[in-house]
Parts: structure tokens; sequence; C-alpha cells
């Protein structure tokens, strides 16, 4: 059910991966947020996080920023966003400062499973469409639950991998950017945040969510690369390859194995 990088590539892993959601080309392709669902799924989520004023939110891999804008747009709450793209930081930053948000947003540099905050830092953390591709998920989870104060919310949505799991090309470094190859169970999630001392308080599936950004991803590719001449961000970008593990994405959501879900746990009062 894991994906198959050999074990010595974590930090390789993430960089590509981190390099892979940095381009222009991702933002044509996926739009304003990064994640199945959109910022009506990141809504839903928020709603869970039970946000008071005053309160410090964190969004761990914020990637362009959608997540923690909408936060502290709707909530009164303060934001930090973090990610390990520097251009995504920067693109993020560049978001806040023309919503006006740059006084209640702020996002940093960092590696999830090295988080740059304090120890209870927030009373809530987001993470979405992410953690299936930290490759040490039990270290990723145990710095959630460091920053989160006693009894704080972690709201996570993320891609899910049912039995038998994936094969050939999504199961190796294209799935793994793609967040596919090391994505698992929804109850393993819960299992790996148990671990780390957050008990799991609701969950929902939204796996028709990742069906509609899989035909959302293939209608882009197909109208830019029809335009491929006319932009020079599209230069070197092979849209056979794309379309081909598209392809297959689609159809790991057909047979039931990809799917999307989202899950809140709560910090437990007596961790750290
Ligand atoms: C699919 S995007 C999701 C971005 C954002 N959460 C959203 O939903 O719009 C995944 C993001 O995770 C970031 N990322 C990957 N590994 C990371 C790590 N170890 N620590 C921090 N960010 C990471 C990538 O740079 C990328 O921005």
């Amino acid at each position: 059910m894991k994906g198959s990088l050999p074990a010595e590539t974590p930090e390789l892993t993430k960089s590509c991966c981190a390099a892979a959601y940095s381009g222009d080309v991702v933002a044509m392709v996926l739009g304003e947020s990064y994640h199945p669902g959109g910022l009506t799924l990141t809504r839903g989520l928020l709603g869970h996080l039970g946000l008071a004023s005053g309160g410090r939110v964190l969004d761990v891999a914020s990637g362009p920023g959608a997540t923690a804008l909408v936060a502290a747009t709707e909530h009164p709450v303060e934001v930090d966003g973090v990610d390990l793209s520097e251009s995504n930081v920067a693109r993020a930053a560049e978001a806040a400062r023309e919503g006006g948000l740059e006084g209640r947003v702020r996002f940093h540099v960092g590696d999830a499973e090295r988080l740059p905050f304090p120890d209870g830092a927030f009373d809530a953390v987001v993470c979405e469409c992410a953690f299936c591709t930290f490759p040490d998920k039990a270290t990723a989870a145990r710095e959630l639950a460091r920053v989160l104060r006693p009894g704080g919310r972690l709201g996570i949505t993320d891609v899910t991998i049912a039995p038998p799991g994936l094969t050939g090309e999504l199961a190796g470094l294209a799935g793994w950017v793609a967040c596919l190859a090391d994505a698992r169970p929804l109850e393993e999630y819960s299992s790996i945040l148990a671990g780390a001392g957050m008990r799991t308080v609701h969950t929902e599936r939204h796996d028709p969510a990742l069906a509609r950004m899989v035909e959302q991803i293939d209608a882009r590719l197909r109208a830019l690369r029809m335009m491929r001449s006319t932009i020079p961000a599209l230069t070197g970008v092979d849209f056979e390859r794309a379309a081909d593990l598209t392809a297959q994405a689609a159809a790991a959501v057909r047979d039931g194995i990809a799917g999307y879900a989202m899950l809140v746990a709560v910090r437990d009062q007596g961790t750290g």
C-alpha cells in the first residue's frame, strides 16, 4: 500500500514534491488552491476547528496560501503558514499583501517534520493535501501535536488509498509528487495521529472532489497544450506524460482505490 521509494531518499522526495508544486504551470493547472474540494472544503474544515477570537492558526504546507487567507478573512484569528517551497511562500506572502492581510497572516519557509515554532503555540493546525506526501509521517504527526496547545484541534484533508493500493508509475516518484504514492487509508492516518497524542473526533469522505479535480486537471492540460506555443512557462512541459499520469490517476479514483477525506483530531490534554 505504501509508496515504493527507497528509504534513503526522503529529503529528495520532499524537495521534489515542493519543487513540483512551485511552478507557474501548477498554478495554471490547479487554480487558487492545490487540493480537491477547493475552498468550499477548506471552509467546511475550518468550521470544525472551533476558531475563536484572538486564536492562532498554523497552516502546514500552505502552498499558495489560499487556506491561510480564507482562515484569516473569515475568522477572527491570526494565521501562520509554513511550506518547504520558497517560491510558494513568496507567492502566498504576495497574496496576503494584495488582500491587505499582511498584519494577520505570515508565511515561513520550513519543513513539516521540523516545524519552526515553539511548543503549544497554536490553537488549531490545518494541513491540506500534504500529510500524504510527508516521508516520515510519525515525525510530522509529532510536530503537529507539539505546536498545538493541549485541547487544540488539527484539521486535515488528504488523499486516501484503499487496498490493493497503487501500481505502476503512480506507486513511484511521479505518484508521490501527485500526492498519491504514499497516501494511506483514513484509519491509518487516525492511528498515526493517535501515536502522536491526537484523538480523531470527526471524519468525512469527499471522494467525488478528487474525481472532479482529476477531470479539471485533464481539461486544463488539454487547453494549455493547445496554447503551449504562446506561453513561455509551458516550454518543456511533457504534456503526453502528464496526460498519461492523469489517466492513471482517473482510473485509480474510478476503481475506488484513490479517494479524498477530511479528518479532525484533538490534541490530548496530557501530551507534551
Ligand atoms: C498539494 S500542495 C497543497 C498546498 C496547500 N495546502 C493547498 O491545499 O492549497 C502540497 C504542498 O506541500 C508542500 N510540502 C511538501 N512537503 C513539505 C514538507 N515536508 N514541509 C512543508 N511543506 C511541504 C509543497 O511545497 C506544496 O506546497
